[in-house]
């Protein structure tokens, strides 16, 4: 049931805190070191202003895009989010079921509780995969081929998270991975510690870097399928430029909600520069902070041509299952088109960037 204080999509990040175990929240809310990625994020959305627009004529308005050549109602994706039993015991299928009720495409995490074949009977006819390489190419290739076989349309690789950079908010809240969130897609991989370093050796550099992926590891896994593949985790527009270059069919702008590296820009802030790096056309998704329908509209009218919801999803999730993560999908999707409608965009076409205007005073 959805309790009845739901009246925005932001609101299940407060109820949240009454559903989910406090150290489960710390860490799902948190990021890296002193979360100064995570504030970020959310500052960047207030500093920009929606102009209204009178007298337009959007009653044929609508929210379809079409990216990767693939066609989505609306630009409101469900981003991968590990191990989501922390946040209810059916998690990813919970998730999968919404994402299919409310037409959202559903990218699926490698480090799932539940299977990808599992989510995949769950989920609709949209629905991505999010794939880390595994330390052995023939695990990775495998993940692949079961994700290609189950059905997922696009390959979506997360390339920002090579070192696990503990949360000082989840460290302090006593949170620990309970034992019964295991990745279950990595089942008889090899596990992705390395071996330990040399005395002499670094245990970033030589250690855990030295198994990192490479851009030959990029263009290994795009050769071994024919599905559109998309990076996950673009900050700079010159890694964004070099992408496309090799053949990437779009970025997610994405700075992992804060999780990686502690003091890296707010996604949005950095998303006009690689919209104008890479030229119009090439699909660019952004994720971080997103918390309303006006930040999506903020964001696709800064150059993004759909956005992925973290944490909502995991709120929701904790709050009322499927039908918390349907209704905050819905809730969103509503937000935004009243913001289109009140700003005179009848499709996301419209959607400029002279749609918006930076908050006077704030620095730029
Ligand atoms: C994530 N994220 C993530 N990303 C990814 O590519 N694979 C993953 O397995 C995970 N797991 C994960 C767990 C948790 C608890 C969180 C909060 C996030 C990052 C996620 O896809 C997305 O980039 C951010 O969550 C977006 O920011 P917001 O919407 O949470 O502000």
């Amino acid at each position: 049931k959805i309790p009845a204080e739901i009246g925005c999509a932001a609101d299940y990040e407060t109820l949240a805190q009454r559903f989910m175990a406090p150290p489960s929240y710390d860490y799902v809310a948190g990021g890296s070191g002193h979360d100064l990625t995570v504030a970020a994020n959310l500052a960047a959305f207030a500093r920009w202003d929606i102009y209204p627009r009178l007298l337009r004529d959007v009653s044929a308005g609508h929210t379809r895009v079409t990216l990767a050549g693939q066609q989505f109602a609306h630009p409101v994706f469900l981003a991968p989010v590990a191990f989501q039993n922390l946040a209810h015991a059916a998690g990813e299928l919970q998730s999968a079921r919404a994402a299919h009720a409310v037409d959202s495409c559903l990218v699926s995490s490698t480090l799932a509780s539940c299977s990808l074949e599992d989510v995949a009977r769950g989920a609709g006819p949209q629905r991505w995969f999010q794939l880390y390489f595994q330390l052995r190419r023939e695990d990775t290739h495998d993940l692949l081929a079961r994700a290609v076989k189950a059905g997922y349309s696009a390959i979506v690789v997360t390339l920002d998270a090579p070192i696990q950079v503990p949360s000082k908010r989840a460290l302090r809240a006593g949170f620990r991975m309970p034992a019964d969130c295991v990745a279950a897609n990595l089942r008889g991989y090899a596990p992705a510690e390395t071996a330990p370093a040399a005395p002499q050796h670094s245990r970033i550099f030589q250690g855990i870097m030295g198994s990192a992926p490479s851009w030959d590891d990029l263009r290994w896994l795009l050769a071994q399928t024919t599905l559109p593949v998309l990076v996950k985790g673009v900050l700079h527009p010159d890694d964004a430029v070099a992408l496309r270059a090799i053949g990437v069919a779009g970025v997610v702008v994405s700075n992992h909600g804060g999780r990686t590296l502690d003091g890296a820009p707010a996604s949005l802030d950095v998303l006009p520069a690689i919209r104008a790096a890479t030229g119009p056309g090439f699909p660019l998704l952004l994720d971080g902070g997103i918390r309303s329908g006006t930040d999506i509209f903020k964001a696709l009218a800064l150059g993004a041509d759909a956005v992925l919801v973290g944490r909502l999803q995991m709120y929701a999730l904790s709050v009322a299952g499927a039908l918390g993560v349907a209704h905050m999908v819905k809730l969103l999707r509503e937000e935004l088109e009243v913001c289109m409608a009140l700003a005179g965009c009848a499709t996301v076409d419209e959607i400029g960037s002279g749609a918006v205007l930076r908050r006077p005073g704030s620095p730029c």
